[in-house]
């Protein structure tokens, strides 16, 4: 049976648009569409339904958290470098209220002293990263148990 609150919101920000060319070590492979077809056979699996969002621009990124409520039930957010320094998408998320995970691909733990920084993880009910495109298994999972809860 599917969950009652189902609909997912997945969002990549800036230069998220660019995986592929980004480095390999960090960042894998995979093109944004071909993690996003990976993501959408996870959500599959379990029962949820995806829908995506990418930008470069910090104005959309933050008028899209405006507009969710009522069309999704919880989030997966990866927003790129925005995560160490934009209050402006910390406020929008909070606006937005609904549970949300903070997933990126590479160990931002354990690189650059910046990016330990997260402005948005307080916020957040878990922070997945490191694990690359299977981080946004483990996010569906730590999500949908939530929306169950
Ligand atoms: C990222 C990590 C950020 O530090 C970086 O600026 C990105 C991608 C990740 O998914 O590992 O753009 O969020």
């Amino acid at each position: 049976m599917s969950h009652p609150r189902s609909r997912v919101e997945v969002m990549h920000g800036v230069n998220l648009d660019m995986l592929g060319r980004r480095e390999p070590a960090h960042y894998g492979t995979l093109t944004l569409a071909e993690l996003e077809r990976q993501i959408g056979e996870f959500a599959r699996q379990l029962e949820l339904e995806v829908g995506f969002f990418q930008t470069n621009s910090e104005a959309e990124f933050v008028e899209h958290l405006h507009q969710l409520s009522g069309s999704a039930d919880g989030l997966l957010l990866n927003p790129g470098a925005w995560t160490h320094y934009s209050w402006a998408i910390h406020d929008a998320l909070e606006i937005a209220g609904l549970p949300a995970i903070e997933v990126h691909l590479s160990n931002v733990d354990g690189r650059e002293e910046w990016r330990r920084v997260s402005v948005v993880r307080e916020l957040c009910v878990a922070c997945v990263s490191g694990q690359g495109v299977e981080g946004y298994r483990e996010a569906l999972v730590r999500l949908s148990k939530e929306l169950d809860g």
